[in-house]
């Protein structure tokens, strides 16, 4: 049987790919409050401004590629059974080949209904006020905002826990339930954090290196161990 590898991503896997991070100096974050754009309220109150973040968002996703930080994580998948659970809402670990990937906070590319959370694909860039699911709801992102639930958390728990080895590159572990993840980790296991800024923890190999720098020579490492 492989080994199980579980990658835990944040922004800043995407960062060298032109996606910006949340947190950081220039960082999303920083122009817009999270309260304006990213919360069930925020809909409720001003619908087409939220849809437009949104909508910008998608469109520079459409113009950005995997790195190779993305695309040498897909190479595990020849020697191990490796599970990515990613914050983030871009495709770039499904661009990269990754086949079993678990989105904590949804996803650029489809809507849901706001009438019974049927998910539709986007077929172009924008999703606007006036598109509508089936049943006549209007469509939101499918993404998951301030203050609801996270679903995937308990399959992504179960995931980190039967894992041999648990890599997290690029996120500031500051918005939960997703940052809890690394509490599930046994004793046993190997936890190793890639992130030019990285939040010190105990039991952690640290790496303070950008993920294109690290990553692929991490993967080569692992590739060609014993083990
Ligand atoms: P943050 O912006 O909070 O953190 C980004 C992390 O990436 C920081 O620790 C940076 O040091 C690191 N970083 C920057 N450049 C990097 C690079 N080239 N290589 C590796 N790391 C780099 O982003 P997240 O932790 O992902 O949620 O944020 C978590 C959640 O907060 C997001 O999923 C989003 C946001 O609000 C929702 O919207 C629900």
């Amino acid at each position: 049987m492989f080994k199980k590898i579980v990658v835990f991503t944040g922004a800043g896997i995407s960062a060298e790919s032109g996606l910006g991070t949340f947190r950081d100096v220039g960082g999303l974050w920083k122009k817009y409050n999270i309260e304006d754009v990213a919360t069930p309220e925020a809909f409720n109150k001003n619908p087409s401004l939220v849809l437009d973040f949104y909508n910008q968002r998608r469109k520079q996703l459409l113009k950005s590629k995997p790195n190779v930080a993305h695309l040498s994580l897909a190479k595990l998948q020849k020697k191990f059974n490796l599970v990515v659970i990613t914050q983030n809402i871009d495709n770039l670990h499904e661009r990269s080949g990754v086949k079993n990937i678990i989105h904590l906070h949804g996803k650029l590319t489809e809507s849901r209904s706001t009438l019974d959370n049927k998910i539709y694909p986007i077929n172009n860039s924008e999703l606007n006020l006036g598109d509508l699911c089936s049943k006549g709801g209007q469509l939101r992102p499918n993404v998951v905002w301030f203050g609801e639930d996270v679903p995937n958390m308990n399959n992504a728990i179960d995931e980190v826990k039967s894992a041999s080895i648990f890599i997290i590159i690029g996120t500031s572990l500051n918005v939960y339930p997703a940052a809890n993840l690394i509490n599930y980790c046994l004793k046993s296991q190997r936890i190793i954090l890639i992130d030019p800024n990285p939040t010190r923890i105990n039991g952690v190999e640290i790496f303070a290196k950008k993920a294109t720098e690290f990553v692929p020579k991490l993967v080569d490492d692992l590739l060609s161990s014993n083990n």
